[in-house]
């Protein structure tokens, strides 16, 4: 028996791993985080599967329905949405299945910050604007922020930020932002990216808290820094026509001439 954490993606039921479903079609029992992943994923597992919502229970419910999957010999699935890197809270479980001696595997998925990206079409790293991305939060009832964790001191780099779990947050989230981005800093704002309700707002921090109005909760990214604007960036040098380099040697004298790799 192994207890599998698949990541669920962020929503549409086939922005899945293949491995991914896979496991979940194999799979006679089901626990997943009911806030955020959508039912449509739950028509991967098979007929007559055990499918439990984690949403109204504690850590110490969800390892009593593990425990006893494990005793019937039952591989379980345990879905969360995006990928379980950020915001999971499966490192307090994958401590709790340690403990118990308890197998298990961990199947990455698509993140969110990727989803809303793509809902985009941007590229969030363009050369000489922005060439780091940071995935943060501001503090919620259950989680502060670590010292030094702050908009502040992020904005401050520069980098294309993705805000999660802070759509209700956001009149603090542009004060706190705009003192270093300044008011033209480019803003988009995705809610429930590709479920078949996707919103996109886009302004800028000066705007957004106008346009989005208090119009979305819950399942929303905040992308913030100049990268979104997808204009006034260089362009790579990697596909540069004189760009001499190991795929594309430029003359019969570059270093990568002979290379076989
Ligand atoms: C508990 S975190 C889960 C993050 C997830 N593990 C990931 O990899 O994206 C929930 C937050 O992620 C963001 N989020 C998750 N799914 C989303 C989606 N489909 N569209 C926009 N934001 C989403 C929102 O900021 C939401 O408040």
């Amino acid at each position: 028996m192994t207890v599998h954490f698949v990541g669920a993606g962020p929503g549409a039921p086939d922005l899945l791993t293949l491995r991914g479903r896979d496991i979940i079609a194999a799979s006679p029992v089901c626990l997943y985080a009911g806030s955020l992943v959508p039912e449509a994923v739950l028509g991967h597992c098979p007929e007559g599967a055990r499918i439990v919502n984690t949403a109204p229970l504690s850590l110490d419910q969800i390892m009593e329905v593990i425990a006893e999957a494990h005793e019937a010999g039952q591989d379980v699935v345990r879905l969360h949405s995006g990928d379980l890197s950020v915001y999971s809270a499966m490192g307090e479980q994958l401590r709790r299945l340690r403990e118990l001696g308890i197998p298990y595997t961990v199947t990455p998925g698509v993140p969110a910050f990727a989803a809303a990206a793509a809902a985009l079409g941007s590229e969030l790293t363009l050369p000489g604007l922005a060439q780091s991305v940071v995935l943060t939060r501001t503090p919620g009832r259950a989680s502060a922020m670590p010292e030094g964790e702050t908009l502040e001191n992020f904005a401050a780099t520069g980098a294309t930020l993705c805000i999660h779990l802070s759509i209700h947050n956001l009149e603090n989230t542009v004060a706190q932002l705009a003192p270093a981005y300044g008011a033209d800093c480019p803003v988009a704002v995705v809610w429930r990216a590709t479920w078949p309700e996707q919103r996109i707002v886009r302004g800028t921090l000066g705007t957004i808290e106008a346009l989005v109005a208090g119009s979305m909760e819950r399942t929303a990214l905040i992308l913030v820094g100049p990268a979104l604007a997808g204009e006034g960036f260089e362009e790579s040098c990697l596909y540069a026509t004189d760009y001499d380099r190991r795929f594309r040697p430029q003359t019969a004298e570059s270093v990568y001439a002979d290379s076989k790799e």
